[in-house]
């Protein structure tokens, strides 16, 4: 799962773990002074059991990234990763995100100082190229680059970022996808491990990357659609089939709600990132109306959530009936 911000929050990951057990889910990225100097348990604080996970970082000084990789490594975070990715005008005046591309240099010594600092995987996340640069010659010098301090693993957002004249939203949509370069990098590296990113939708597509890749990232597919991740483990790792239904899901969820409730969490903090569990199915809308508007009222408690799914379940019935 990708990082993305205001999506993978904590709530998020914790819907998506119970989803697929081996997926690997990312944070949204924070920036390493965020980290070093702002409220800690706010931003790195998540509810135990949602290992394999990675935080990731963004930032340009090497002893601040340092310092919030420890921290992270701390945390008990099982990897920490470099955004080389992000175009917004905001990450850009401060000369990080997808402008590293054009810091090789500066790159690598980012992620040598978050070595030193951890003993868990540092990896990067970055695109094909920014701008007007050749992603032929300017792609390789910087994964060698990097690669020389040690980085193991790069995730490649198959895509140009245009560091000016696009928004953050366009840049996921408008520069081509160019899996074919990813493929060749992987090609030229065997000895690095190289994850596609981008325009994935399903896990069939997965399953044509993952003959030459060695992972796939997704991101707003999976967001959108998170029952296509109940059958990663099964489909992508290999893993008995032991997914659960979107019933079990839902009710799974709610002792979680309970929780966070508990602790002063808005219900729909929670629930804004369950509404496309039922996407493509009979009350997919009904659920996503209940949710959206019910669990927004003052005093909104795991109630709202189990009528949605009473709600749900009677419309998916009826539609069963209707077909038999
Ligand atoms: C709402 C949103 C927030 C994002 N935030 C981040 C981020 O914090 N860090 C990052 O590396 N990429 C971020 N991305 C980019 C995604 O990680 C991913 O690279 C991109 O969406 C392409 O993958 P997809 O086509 O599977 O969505 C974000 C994407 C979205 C839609």
């Amino acid at each position: 799962m990708a990082p993305m911000m205001d999506w993978t929050d904590r709530h998020c990951r914790s819907f998506m773990r119970l989803l697929t057990t081996r997926a690997v889910l990312y944070t949204e990225m924070l920036h390493a002074r965020a980290v070093v100097h702002g409220k800690r348990e706010q931003l790195l604080g998540f509810a135990s059991g949602q290992s394999p996970l990675v935080l990731q970082l963004g930032g340009s000084e090497p002893d601040e990234l340092a310092q919030a990789a420890k921290i992270g490594a701390d945390y008990g975070y099982d990897e920490i990763n470099l955004n080389v990715g992000c175009p917004s005008s905001r990450v850009q005046s401060g000369n990080f995100g997808a402008a590293l591309m054009l810091e090789p240099d500066l790159t690598a010594r980012l992620v040598e100082a978050m070595r030193e600092a951890v003993s868990i995987p540092v990896t990067v996340k970055c695109r094909i190229g920014v701008d007007e640069q050749d992603i032929e010659q300017d792609l390789d010098r910087f994964i060698d680059r990097v690669a020389s301090v040690g980085c193991e693993h790069f995730i490649v957002h198959a895509r140009k970022a245009w560091l000016s004249g696009l928004s953050p939203k366009d840049n996921r949509e408008v520069p081509p996808l160019d899996y074919d370069r990813v493929y060749r990098l992987k090609q030229r590296r065997p000895d690095l491990q190289i994850s596609v990113n981008g325009g994935i939708e399903t896990l069939a597509q997965c399953a044509q990357h993952g003959k030459l890749m060695d992972g796939m990232m997704l991101g707003r597919a999976a967001y959108h659609n998170p029952f296509i991740l109940a059958c990663v483990d099964h489909q992508v790792y290999g893993e008995e089939d032991l997914a659960m239904t979107r019933t079990q899901i839902v009710e799974a969820m709610v002792p979680y709600i309970d929780r966070e409730l508990a602790n002063g969490v808005r219900l729909s903090s929670i629930t804004r990132h369950m509404l496309g569990l039922y996407l493509n199915e009979p009350g997919a809308r009904h659920w996503r109306r209940h949710l959206s508007v019910e669990a927004c009222l003052p005093g909104a408690g795991v109630k709202v959530v189990l009528d949605a799914l009473a709600l749900v379940e009677s419309i998916r019935e009826e539609a069963a009936c209707r077909v038999s």
